[in-house]
C-alpha cells in the first residue's frame, strides 16, 4: 500500500469498524465535524487518561482543571483572539472554491521535501548497505539543489507571515505558480484575513444579548484560573495545571479528516515558573513530551521537533512535536515558552493583581509561562496511521490470507481481551461468560460466539484487541484456555487462573507510563 492508499483504507477503516463517522452523516454531514464511535469512543478514552495520568498523576506540582467552554467575552480581547486569531484566505474566482494562503505555500514546501526524501531514497537502494545518507543530503548536487529552493521559499514565506504581509503572500503564490486543484487555474482573489472563532449569544437583555464565544483553545481557562488555583492548591511555583477539553475554530480549510476539525479537543497544560527559568522548563518539558510520544513503541524515526523559525511576538522559544502522516511530517503538539504575556494581559484587563509571592525571596512576580498543547484527534489519527497494517497471515486449511491489524499499544486499546466459546453448546459459553464475569471490573472485554474462529480473529484484529481467549472441551476438564497473542498470532495454553495477571500487566497504563515519564 502507498501512502495515499493507507490513509484512504484509514478512514474507510476508521467508519467500518466504528471508531469515527463523520457528523449528521444521514443528512449528508457537517464539514470538518466528527463523531467517535463505539471503539473510538475507547481508544480515545485511553489516549486522554494517559496523557492525564502522565501529567498529573506522574507529577506531584502539576494538578487538573475543568473549565467552562463559555467564558467573558473580555478574555478573548486580552487573550489578543479577537484582533489576531486569524487565516490569511484567498478564493480562486473560477472554482469559487476558498484556500488558507499560508497552507497553499506550505504544500509547495512539502512538495520539495518531497523530492528530497524520493531522492534519497533513491540511492539507498542503489547503493544498499554502503549508503552513507548523512553524506549524501549534504553533497548531492540535485539534493542541495532543491534544499537551496526549499530555504528560499521558506524564508520569504516565514518574513511574509511574519509581517502578516498579505500581499506578499499572494506574490509567493504567483511566482510559485500555484493552481487551484479544482479549476486547474492560477485566477486568485488577493489574500484577506478571517477570524477563526465562533460567536454566539448568551441570556437576553433588554440592551440585546452578550456575545461570547466558543473558546478555540483550553488555555486561556487555565490562564484565568490561575489565582484560584495556586491560592485553593497552595501551589509553590514551579507548578502546573493542566486541562482536556473541547475547542472550536471555524477552519478556512478543512481536510485530511480529523486532522483538521472545527470542533474538537485538547489537553493542554501552562506550567508557571520563575522569570528566568522559563527556558531551562521549556528544554525539560520538550524531553518530557517526546518521550511519551516515543513510549508508545511506533517508529522513533517517524516524530520529529520542529523548531519555530517565526515566534509569536510574546514567545521565546516554540517547538513543534511533528508525525510522518500518511500526508507527510504534520504538527501534533506544540510547546511554547509564553513569557508573562497571558497573565499580564489577563492582569491589565480585569484590573486584578495576578502575581505570585515567593516567599524565599520576599518578592512578588507574574509568573512566567511554558506551555504544552497537544490536540487529542490528532494523537487519536497518529496512533491509528502508525497502527494500521495489513499482512498475510495463516488460515485454517494451511494457505494465506490477507488480515488487517490495528497494531495498538496495548494500554490504548478499546477491548483488551476476547473471549470465544469454540462452540455454542456443552457448557463452553457459560464457562466464556464467566470468565468475562470475573475479569470486566479490570479491563473491557468482550464476548463473541458467531462465525469461524478465524474470522472472530479477524473481526478483533481490526479492532487491535490485543488477546483473544478460546474456551474449548479440554476447559471443561482441565480449566485452561488458549490465549492469542493479536501481533504475533502465537497462541498458549494457560490455566484460566492467570488470565487476570497475564492480560492485566500487558495492558495496563503503567507499561506506557512506565521509566519514560519520571516524576520530578
Ligand atoms: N494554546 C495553544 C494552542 O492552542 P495550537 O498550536 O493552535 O496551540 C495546539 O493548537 C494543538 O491543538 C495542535 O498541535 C493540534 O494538535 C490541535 N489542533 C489545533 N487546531 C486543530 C484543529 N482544527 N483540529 C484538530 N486539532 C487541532
Amino acid at each position: 500500500m502507498n501512502q495515499e492508499e493507507l490513509f484512504k483504507k484509514l478512514v474507510s477503516h476508521c467508519k467500518e469498524y466504528g471508531f469515527v463517522f463523520q457528523s449528521s452523516e444521514i443528512y449528508d454531514g457537517l464539514s470538518a465535524v466528527y463523531d467517535y464511535g463505539q471503539y473510538g469512543v475507547e481508544l480515545k478514552n485511553n489516549i486522554k487518561k494517559y496523557w492525564w495520568d502522565s501529567m498529573v498523576l506522574l507529577h506531584e506540582n502539576v494538578v487538573g482543571i475543568d473549565s467552562a467552554i463559555f467564558m467573558h467575552p473580555t478574555i478573548w480581547k486580552a487573550s489578543g483572539h479577537v484582533d489576531a486569531f486569524n487565516d490569511p484566505l484567498i478564493d480562486n474566482r473560477d472554482s469559487k472554491k476558498r484556500y488558507r494562503a499560508d497552507v497553499l505555500i506550505e504544500d509547495e514546501l512539502a512538495k520539495l521535501e518531497a523530492k528530497i526524501e524520493k531522492e534519497v531514497e533513491k540511492a539507498r537502494k542503489r547503493f544498499g548497505d554502503t549508503f552513507d545518507e548523512a553524506l549524501y543530503r549534504e553533497t548531492n548536487a540535485r539534493v542541495l539543489e532543491v534544499r537551496a529552493r526549499y530555504d528560499a521559499l521558506n524564508q520569504r514565506f516565514n518574513q511574509a507571515m511574519n509581517d502578516n504581509d498579505l500581499a506578499g503572500l499572494k506574490q509567493i503564490i504567483l511566482d510559485q505558480e500555484i493552481v487551484c486543484p479544482v479549476s486547474g487555474t492560477r485566477n486568485w482573489t488577493d489574500v484577506r484575513q478571517f477570524n477563526l472563532m465562533f460567536a454566539t449569544e448568551m441570556g437576553s437583555t433588554a440592551d440585546g444579548a452578550l456575545k461570547v464565544f466558543l473558546r478555540p483553545e483550553t488555555a486561556q481557562g487555565i490562564f484565568v484560573n490561575y489565582l484560584n488555583v495556586q491560592k485553593s492548591g497552595r501551589m509553590k511555583i514551579p507548578f502546573g495545571i493542566a486541562q482536556i477539553g473541547k475547542a472550536f475554530r471555524n477552519e478556512i480549510v478543512a481536510r485530511q479528516f480529523i486532522f483538521r476539525m472545527r470542533e474538537f479537543e485538547q489537553m493542554e497544560m501552562q506550567f508557571f515558573v520563575k522569570p528566568g527559568e522559563e527556558l531551562k522548563w521549556f528544554e525539560y518539558w520538550k524531553d518530557i513530551r517526546i518521550r511519551w510520544h516515543r513510549q508508545m513503541g511506533f517508529n522513533p524515526g517517524d516524530y520529529r521537533f520542529h523548531d519555530h523559525e517565526k515566534l509569536a511576538h510574546y514567545a521565546n522559544a516554540a517547538t513543534d512535536i511533528e508525525y510522518r502522516f500518511p500526508f507527510g511530517f504534520k504538527e501534533v503538539e506544540g510547546i511554547h515558552s509564553r513569557t508573562d504575556f497571558d497573565l499580564a494581559r489577563h492582569q491589565e484587563f480585569s484590573g486584578r493583581k495576578i502575581q505570585y509571592f515567593d516567599p524565599e525571596t520576599n518578592e512578588s512576580y507574574i509568573p512566567y509561562v511554558v506551555e504544552t498543547s497537544i490536540g487529542v484527534d490528532r494523537t487519536f489519527l497518529q496512533v491509528l496511521s502508525a497502527s494500521l497494517h495489513e499482512e498475510e497471515a495463516p488460515t485454517a486449511d494451511g494457505g494465506v490470507d490477507l488480515r488487517t491489524v490495528l497494531k495498538l499499544p496495548p494500554a490504548l486499546a478499546p477491548v483488551k481481551l476476547a473471549v470465544f466459546p469454540l462452540v455454542k453448546k456443552d457448557g463452553l459459553p457459560e464457562i466464556a461468560r464467566q470468565i468475562i464475569n470475573d475479569l470486566k471490573f479490570d479491563f473491557y472485554c468482550q464476548y463473541d460466539e458467531k462465525d469461524s474462529i478465524g474470522k472472530r480473529y479477524r473481526r478483533h484484529d481490526a479492532i487491535g484487541t490485543p488477546y483473544c481467549v478460546t474456551v474449548d472441551h479440554q476447559t471443561v476438564s482441565d480449566e485452561t484456555v488458549t490465549i492469542r497473542n493479536r501481533d504475533t498470532m502465537v497462541q498458549d495454553r494457560v490455566p484460566i487462573a492467570q488470565l487476570k495477571e497475564i492480560v492485566g500487566q500487558k495492558v495496563s497504563l503503567r507499561s506506557l507510563l512506565g521509566d519514560a515519564i519520571k516524576s520530578e
